[in-house]
């Protein structure tokens, strides 16, 4: 099996990851929405707190404002729900209820409301016998679950995984999937298999969860902290041959939501989590309320130039290729391609303390970018466009305290050569070769 790239001439054939995966189509590119969870959390109290409460009225005004503000334009499109959105008991034909106070119209309206709008709609329930919050799991009821699913036209399913045994997964999370699919609704199925069982000690199966996830969660919750950010970077980081080789259209790694324009991440901070989730190729669900949003925040979440890294088409995830002494540096390899060379997106983040910014002097060479035709060098954040630089170029950034410079490098085409439409020479980034590797450390900095 072959897939053909045809870009500027070129024809690459990439192995595919695997010989099975979702066949459902969805989640081509990592998906991008709004989730309610890491902002709003399990408040149910619509007494004394009507406007953040879990209720529909939340939902409908994010819808609102998802589109209104700007944000469906960039690529969010998904509004998904989270936990504490249903009733503690099911109803007498064993089906889920959504709770009759905060929720009075029912689950297909909002969903009907979400579509009207031109938007896509998800929703959240548990693998066990209960959700995280104690509300109605699905175990005894994978199959009713998944039709009431299918009948609310949902179009995202989070399936967490508390109160349940993690040797459990292996067979649980394909059976629910097998339901969903029955359906004939396809539903982007996002899973949390991995991680619990991680949690529990267990090696999880990769190779059956990208045969039956859209994404899946390999780490902790987020939370609203710049030490959150950083230990999940940390992670995708040091776990980079395990999970990297995972990633790809239809499946993805998800290192959980966006928090930025909350509480707490500065301006520098958001910009890295921003910047480090488009070279993850991580899904970009944002949650945040988009009633109170500073506009430099949002200016972050609907940076195109980054949401274009995060969607690049190849899918392939990217790695860290450089940690020393507090700074790191992250690559990803994107279109457009030329010959066997991949352009990049690359990050520089700096997570020294010390009051001032970092300078960091590396070579394109050092960096992996070798094509004799240059690239297109350009910073997504600022207006900075560098011009068609060679490998032997050496680039200067200056990275600010727990910030990044993200730079995108586009491999320049050679219109003075005729290049052969086929070509036996040809090593594409194979991802499970992992001949990406972090490269020795001869870059220089102070
Ligand atoms: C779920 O509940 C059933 C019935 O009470 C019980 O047998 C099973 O062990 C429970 N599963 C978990 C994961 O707690
Ligand atoms: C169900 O699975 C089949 C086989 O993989 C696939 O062709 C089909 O598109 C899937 N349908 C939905 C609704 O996901
Ligand atoms: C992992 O899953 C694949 C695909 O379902 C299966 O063929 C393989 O036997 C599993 N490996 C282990 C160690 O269970």
């Amino acid at each position: 099996m072959c897939q053909l790239w045809l870009l500027l001439g070129a024809v690459i054939c990439f192995l595919p990851v695997s010989v099975y995966l979702l066949e459902n189509g969805l989640a081509r590119t990592p998906p991008m929405g709004w989730l309610a969870w890491e902002r709003f959390r399990c408040n149910t109290d619509c007494k004394n707190d009507p406007d953040n409460c879990i209720s529909e009225q939340l939902f409908r005004t994010m819808t609102d404002l998802v589109v209104s503000q700007g944000y469906a334009a960039v690529g969010y499109q998904y509004i998904n729900v989270d936990d504490c959105w249903l009733e503690k008991e099911r109803n007498i034909h064993g089906q889920l209820v959504p709770d009759r106070q905060r929720f009075p119209s029912g689950m297909k309206s909002l969903a009907d409301y979400v579509h009207a709008k031109g938007l896509k709609f998800g929703i959240y329930q548990d693998f066990g016998n209960y959700t995280c919050a104690g509300y109605p799991g699905i175990l005894g009821y994978l199959q009713v679950d998944a039709e009431t699913f299918g009948s609310w036209d949902v179009d995202y399913v989070k399936l967490d995984g508390c109160y349940a045994h993690p040797s459990e997964m292996d067979r649980g999370y394909p059976e629910f999937g097998y339901y969903l699919n029955q359906t004939g609704k396809a539903m982007v199925y996002s899973c949390s298999w991995p991680v619990y069982q991680i949690y529990a000690g267990m090696q999880p199966n990769y190779t059956a969860i990208i045969q039956h996830c859209n994404l899946w969660r390999n780490f902790d919750d987020i939370q609203d902290s710049w030490d959150s950010v950083q230990s999940i970077m940390d992670y995708y980081g040091n776990n980079q041959d395990t999970v990297v080789p995972n990633s790809g259209p239809g499946h993805w790694n998800d290192p959980d939501m966006l928090i930025i324009g909350n509480f707490g991440l500065s301006y520098e901070q958001s910009k890295t989590q921003m910047a480090i989730w488009a070279i993850l190729a991580a899904p970009l669900l944002m949650s945040v309320d988009l009633r109170t949003i500073r506009p430099e925040y949002k200016a972050i979440l609907q940076n195109k130039k980054i949401i274009a890294v995060d969607q690049d088409p190849l899918g392939i995830q990217g790695r860290r290729i450089y940690k020393h002494k507090g700074i790191e540096i992250w690559s990803r390899p994107i279109t457009p391609l030329y010959q066997n060379y991949f352009s990049y997106a690359i990050a520089f983040v700096n997570r020294r303390t010390d009051g001032t910014p970092s300078d960091v002097a590396v070579t394109l060479k050092e960096l992996g970018l070798v094509s004799p035709t240059g690239y297109r060098v350009e910073d997504l954040y600022e207006d900075v466009d560098y011009g068609v630089l060679t490998p032997q170029t050496k680039i200067k950034v200056k990275v600010n305290p727990s910030g990044v410079v993200i730079l995108r490098a586009d491999v320049q085409p050679d219109f003075n050569r005729r290049v052969p439409y086929y070509s036996t020479q040809r090593t594409p980034y194979n991802p499970l070769n992992q001949v990406f590797k972090v490269r020795s450390n001869g870059f220089s900095f102070p």
